[in-house]
């Protein structure tokens, strides 16, 4: 048995983690401030199954505070650290960035050093694909170039692996930086596309698709991304930065459709161009996550959009 820390162990991908790790027997220490980026009611009912495990321990509290968390990784001393919190979306990082440097940067600093000061074996830090930016070279290798990033959010992720390089190098503070590629499922935000578009389209409610639907989205199921993150969190690498995602990017149209069949009504299409933050396509090359992790996606989008749909109608009867 382990301790874990999961930071924004309360959101989308934080929460499914937090129950991987209890159903393996783990015990999962999350922190999370519960903000209204969107509504905290959906937090708590994310994290409504944990609760009731005696493994689980809650602790509402901001990874901006330093006092706090190094109080909290004193007191729990976690083997390792799943750094997940932070401001998400790209588009709204474009017209509030400073509360990006803040969380993302700032909070991302004050884990890696909590856990150098409380001598914890590892950070796994959420990284995203869009530290790529917009390029024509397909599939993304985590040795390409990501210096050029589109949006405040990636930037400030960039400066969360760089961070964590510092880390390794100054102090030997072992992280594993995973690029997420889209990710999507049950608990979905619901600013992300899966989740706005399923809302809208069985609702009748017109949709915006850019680009005539021809931007490319690399999907990746969020128990495949959790099965990726267990993996890292398992695995002594040192300072590494992986690819998660599943390597068979879909055209924006594609997805509709599926949507569309799922909920058996046609989507009312608003055209627009595609916006400057955003790239034309997402794509991992997942060989190196293959190799270290044995990461192995399994899940196909058909049935992951499916059991988002399953989701989501549980959801509007609650
Ligand atoms: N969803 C995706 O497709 C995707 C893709 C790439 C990267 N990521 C990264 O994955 C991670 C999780 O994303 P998500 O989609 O689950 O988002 P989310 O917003 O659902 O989860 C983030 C959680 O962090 C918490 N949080 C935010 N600021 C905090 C702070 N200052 N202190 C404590 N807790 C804080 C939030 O309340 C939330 O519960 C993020 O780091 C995000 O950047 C997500």
């Amino acid at each position: 048995m382990s301790t874990y820390l999961v930071t924004g162990g309360a959101g989308f991908i934080g929460s499914h983690l937090c129950d991987a790790l209890l159903a393996r027997g783990d015990r999962v220490i999350c922190i999370d401030n519960f903000n209204d980026f969107y509504d905290p009611a959906r937090k708590r009912r994310n994290i409504a199954a944990a609760m009731a495990s005696p493994n689980f321990e809650l602790i509402a509290g901001d990874i901006r505070d330093d006092q706090q968390l190094d109080e909290v990784v004193a007191t729990y001393r976690p083997d390792k650290i799943a750094h997940i919190a932070a401001m998400a979306s790209v588009s709204y990082s474009v017209h509030y960035p400073k509360v990006y440097a803040d969380v993302n940067v700032r909070g991302t600093l004050n884990v890696l050093d909590a856990a150098r000061k409380n001598s914890c074996k590892g950070v796994v830090i959420a990284s995203t694909s869009s530290i790529y930016g917009r390029t024509e070279k397909i599939p993304f290798v985590e040795t390409d170039p990501t210096d050029l990033p589109l949006a405040p959010y990636p930037a400030s992720k960039k400066a969360a692996e760089v961070l964590a390089a510092a880390y390794f190098n100054s102090y030997g503070l072992a992280s594993t930086c995973v690029r997420f590629f889209n990710v999507y499922g049950p608990r979905g935000r619901p600013d992300m596309t899966p989740y706005m578009f399923t809302d809208a389209i069985s609702n009748g409610r017109p949709i915006t698709l850019y680009d005539g639907g021809q931007p490319r989205r690399d999907w990746t199921y969020v128990a495949d991304i959790v099965a990726g993150l267990v993996a890292a969190l398992e695995t002594d690498l040192g300072y590494e930065i992986l690819n998660l995602g599943r390597g068979q990017p879909v055209l924006m149209r594609d997805f509709v459709t599926i949507i569309e069949e799922l909920v058996d009504r046609e989507a009312q299409i608003v055209h627009a161009p595609l916006p400057v933050s955003e790239p034309t396509v997402t794509y991992a090359d997942i060989t190196k996550a293959r190799d270290l992790l044995r990461y192995n996606p399994q899940v196909s989008v058909d049935e992951g959009l499916a059991n988002l749909w399953s989701w989501y109608k549980e959801e509007m009867r609650s």
